[in-house]
This record gives C-alpha cells, sequence and structure tokens, in this order.
C-alpha cells in the first residue's frame, strides 16, 4: 500500500456472477473512470470490502433470471451504496422486481463498457446529488491512528483539533479511545459529561442532544469525551458510534478522532466514516512493524489507501532510524513531520494544548500546517456552504 496521489475514479465492487461478466469486470477495471476496488463471487465473502472499501457503486451478476433479492438484502446489509444488477439473457421479470427493491439499475448482458461505466457513474451522482434533506451530512471525519501505544495519537488528535477550532473550523474533538482516552484531560478539562452519558441517555440522538453532552474549550473547540471508567466501554456500541458520527457530520466541519491502538467494532464503524485516516508513525521498529500490520488489514477492508496520510512524530529524534527509511520499508511517503518537543509534555501537565499555549514552538507551527493541508481553502468554502449550521442557543459559546 503506497501514500498514492487520490484517484476520482468511481469506486465499484462486483459481486455475483453471470456469463459475460468476467470480461465485463475486466473491460471496466480497464477504463480511466473506474476503480475497480475488487470482486468476490460470493456476497457473505465479501462484508469487508462493502462495509468498508468507500464504494461509490456494487454491480452485482445474477446468476439466473429471477430477481437476486437475498445478495441484494445481504449487499445491502453492509453498504448503503447503489446497486446495479447485470444478467445474461432475457431478464424476465428481473426488472420490476429490481425496481421495486430500489436498485440503481438493470443491465441485460452483452453491453458496451462504456454504456455500464456510464451506468456506473450516474448510480453514483444520482447518490451524492440527492436533495438536501437526504444529503449525506457534510462535516469532515480526520481519524487519528496508531496501532502502537504511546506514538502520539491523543498529543496529534488534540493538538489538530485545537489548531483546526484556532482556524476558524467548527471542530469536534471525538474520544474513542474508549477505555483509557484521555484527550479531555489533554485540553485541561474535567468533563463532568461523557460520550457514555451520551449513548445512554433516553430518546434519539440528535444535533441539539449531542450539543448538550459535549465539553466546550475557550480556544472553541468541542470535546466529546471517553468515559469515565473502562467498564463503562462497551456500552458505545458500533450502532451508537455510526449515529453519533452520522449526526456530528451534520453540525461539524470536522470531526477529529483520538483512537486506540486496535482495529475493534468501535474502530471499524469509524474507519468505515473516515475521510482522511492519519496514521501516526515512529522512528522504532516495533511501531513500524505493527504500522505495516495494520496497512495489511486496511488493504483486507478495502480502506481506500488514497485516504490514508503517515504523519511521522517525533521526527527529529536521533535514534538510528531516518524518514527515508521507515518510507521504504513501509514503502509509503509521509505526509507530515512533527518534532520531539519539550513544550508537548510540558503542556499536558499544564492542561493547555501546545498549538495554543506554546503556538511559536516548531511542534505547533508542523500541527498547524498540517491542520491547514487536511481540506484546502476552496473546499472548505464548499463545505462552509453545505452545512446548515443552525444557531441553535444550546450550542453556542458565552
Ligand atoms: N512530538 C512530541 N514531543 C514530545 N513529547 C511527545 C510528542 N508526542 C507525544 N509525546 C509524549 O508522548 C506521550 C504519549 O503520547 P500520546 O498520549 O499522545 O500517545 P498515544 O498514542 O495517544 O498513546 P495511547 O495509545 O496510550 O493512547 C505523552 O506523554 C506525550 O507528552
Ligand atoms: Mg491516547
Amino acid at each position: 500500500m503506497t501514500d498514492e496521489p487520490r484517484t476520482e475514479g468511481t469506486r465499484v465492487y462486483f459481486t455475483g456472477t453471470c456469463e459475460g461478466f468476467a470480461e465485463l469486470r475486466e473491460a471496466l477495471a480497464g477504463h480511466p473512470e473506474i476503480e475497480v476496488v475488487g470482486s468476490s463471487e460470493h456476497v457473505g465473502q465479501a462484508s469487508a470490502a462493502l462495509a468498508g472499501g468507500h464504494l461509490d457503486c456494487v454491480v452485482h451478476a445474477a446468476r439466473t433470471d429471477a430477481f437476486p433479492a437475498t445478495e441484494v438484502a445481504a449487499i445491502r446489509e453492509q453498504t448503503r451504496t447503489p446497486i446495479i444488477i447485470v444478467a445474461a439473457g432475457q431478464g424476465g421479470g428481473l426488472l420490476e422486481d429490481a425496481l421495486e427493491a430500489n436498485v440503481a439499475d438493470v443491465l441485460l448482458l452483452p453491453q458496451l463498457t462504456e454504456n455500464v461505466a456510464f451506468a456506473i457513474r450516474k448510480a453514483a451522482h444520482a447518490r451524492t446529488n440527492v436533495p438536501r434533506a437526504t444529503r449525506p451530512p457534510a462535516g469532515r471525519v480526520v481519524n487519528v491512528f496508531s496501532p502502537k501505544g504511546g506514538t502520539g495519537k491523543t498529543i496529534t488528535a488534540s493538538n489538530l483539533a485545537a489548531a483546526l477550532a484556532r482556524q476558524g473550523r467548527k471542530t469536534l474533538l471525538l474520544d474513542l479511545d474508549l477505555q483509557f482516552g484521555d484527550a479531555a484531560i489533554v485540553m485541561g478539562l474535567e468533563p463532568d459529561k461523557t460520550i457514555y452519558d451520551l449513548v445512554v441517555a433516553p430518546g434519539e440522538l440528535d444535533i441539539e442532544k449531542l450539543a448538550g453532552y459535549t465539553a466546550k474549550h475557550p480556544c472553541g473547540l468541542d470535546i466529546l469525551p471517553a468515559p469515565l471508567r473502562p467498564e463503562d466501554a462497551e456500552l458505545v456500541t458500533e450502532s451508537k458510534i455510526t449515529r453519533l458520527i452520522e449526526v456530528a457530520r451534520e453540525c461539524y466541519e470536522v470531526i477529529v478522532v483520538d483512537t486506540s491502538p486496535f482495529f475493534h467494532g468501535p474502530m471499524l464503524a469509524t474507519l468505515d466514516r473516515t475521510d482522511e485516516l492519519l496514521v501516526i508513525c515512529g522512528l522504532d521498529v516495533p511501531t513500524l512493524k505493527n504500522v505495516r500490520l495494520a496497512l495489511q488489514t486496511l488493504e483486507l477492508l478495502s480502506y481506500p489507501s488514497s485516504r490514508i496520510r503517515y504523519v511521522l512524530n517525533r521526527a527529529n529524534t536521533k535514534v538510528g532510524l531516518s524518514k527515508r527509511e521507515v518510507e521504504a520499508a513501509l514503502k509509503i511517503s509521509i505526509s507530515a513531520e512533527v518534532p520531539s518537543d519539550r513544550v508537548v509534555p510540558l503542556s499536558v501537565n499544564k492542561g493547555a494544548p501546545a498549538v495554543i499555549s506554546d503556538a511559536s514552538s516548531d511542534f505547533s507551527k508542523a500541527i498547524v500546517s498540517l491542520a491547514k493541508s487536511l481540506t484546502p481553502a476552496e473546499s472548505r468554502a464548499k463545505r462552509r456552504k453545505l452545512l446548515s449550521m443552525p444557531s441553535m442557543p444550546s450550542m453556542q459559546r458565552s
């Protein structure tokens, strides 16, 4: 997995089988506007890719003339992405049932590759242009992850979130290190409510309810702290996290997620909604070993490599391993280097993020430039327009 530039192709996954399907898949793999994420004859074997692959469309080949209701239901269990059915032969009763099941299109093979590519792009486009009320929310999820403890996830996530808030971006710091999260402490806050209180509170989660459980930092950042007791973590289930991120994206421009060093359920649910995955690397062999394993897992999950950025923490330490050696060992390129800096432990003990308490330090400058690089100014403007940003009294700071 390399840190290749983001491709603009429509991300497609193929399931099922029928006559002519293998040839079609091969032809589409060479199409400049289509990015083939993978294929699996059996839907059951594709769950990871369907759930985590950030797909724009699934093309399912029906083996017979009958509508593949079971397979379509199984695909929908994993992803809400549009489904196109292809079949060989006459199609029989397929079309009517397919319309009823709300699939995006039905194509009878053989077809010109260009026609199928057009149908795929049309289905994907229709999904991103649904009316405002049903449009997916606009906030961007930045997930700070490392498969090794102590590499600097919390320091990076909290300072990054504070820097973004300082830059005027409406930002939520979400602590999903559910057992031992310390993002609130690093920010100098002693919260009385946490994500645990939010998920056990009665009633549907919505923007107003979320606002009632976030701690407000004077820099403008909102924080949803981790549970106070490790045993409370298990009540923060994947479905609660999924809904939480959905709601947070409606009212924040950026959601910065601090994580634990594991691929457990909550992390996988977040990954599925992650726009930018910042993988924190360090200049030590055990961390590199774990990062390599994590990259293999991400590949198995079909997580798009174009959404991964590598951050080298403590980049200036002289420990017999260089940035170039890390890049060569992992076959990646590092996007940002953060120096080891005394201001970091000092700021943690003061309870004030370094980007605020020591803004002129090299550490803070590195984090601020990382924050600026996350979304270019132009797309920031677009995002602002998309966000409804309701002016609710409960969300305004005094
Ligand atoms: N760039 C840095 N310069 C100096 N100290 C740093 C830097 N980054 C992290 N640290 C220190 O390293 C320690 C671990 O950092 P941090 O808590 O962010 O790691 P983590 O990856 O979140 O760990 P965990 O997996 O346990 O949650 C902290 O005490 C922090 O002060
Ligand atoms: Mg941490």
